[in-house]
């Protein structure tokens, strides 16, 4: 049995240990928001907050999340939240496959550093790859939200 949160709800499961937490919450769970890129580590489509700190779900297995409070990004399910609006705004989502990788990566940063650098924010979200944007509307996006955040 694993027992952790998903988003602030309990959840108990039989499930094999071995299951990939991406696969898990998908399949599992019916959250499909956690999107699945490389299946590598590489690309950061897949990434949550565990315990407020970005991990990989496609690297993480169940066993290891027994005791663990886990975000995604249906806990932003609304729409509403000043990174989301920041991204919408500025035009940092295309095809949005990134992006809820880069909502709870940008969620993170600004929890541990809620005025960032634009350097401090390449740094912070390179490991979540956009094939859209250029990256140049995703910095901006979160600078201003930032600046909301904080203001
Ligand atoms: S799908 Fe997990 S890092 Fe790419
Ligand atoms: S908006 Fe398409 S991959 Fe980022």
């Amino acid at each position: 049995m694993t027992r952790f949160r998903v988003n602030g709800r309990p959840v108990e499961t039989d499930d094999d240990p071995c299951t990939r937490l991406i696969d898990f919450l998908r399949e599992g769970l019916g959250m499909t928001g956690t999107k699945e890129g490389c299946g590598k580590g590489e690309c950061g489509a897949c990434t949550v907050l565990m315990d407020g700190k970005i991990a990989d779900s496609c690297l993480v297995m169940l066993g290891q999340c027994e005791g663990a409070s886990v975000t995604t990004i249906e806990a932003f399910a609304d729409g509403r939240h000043p990174i989301q609006r920041a991204m919408a705004d500025l035009g940092a989502v295309q095809c949005g496959f990134c992006t809820p990788g880069l909502v709870l990566a940008t969620s993170a940063l600004l929890s541990d550093n809620p005025a960032p650098t634009p350097a401090e924010v390449r740094r912070a979200l390179e490991g979540n790859l956009c094939r859209c944007t250029g990256y140049v509307k995703v910095e901006a996006a979160v600078l201003e939200a930032a600046k909301e955040m904080s203001g």
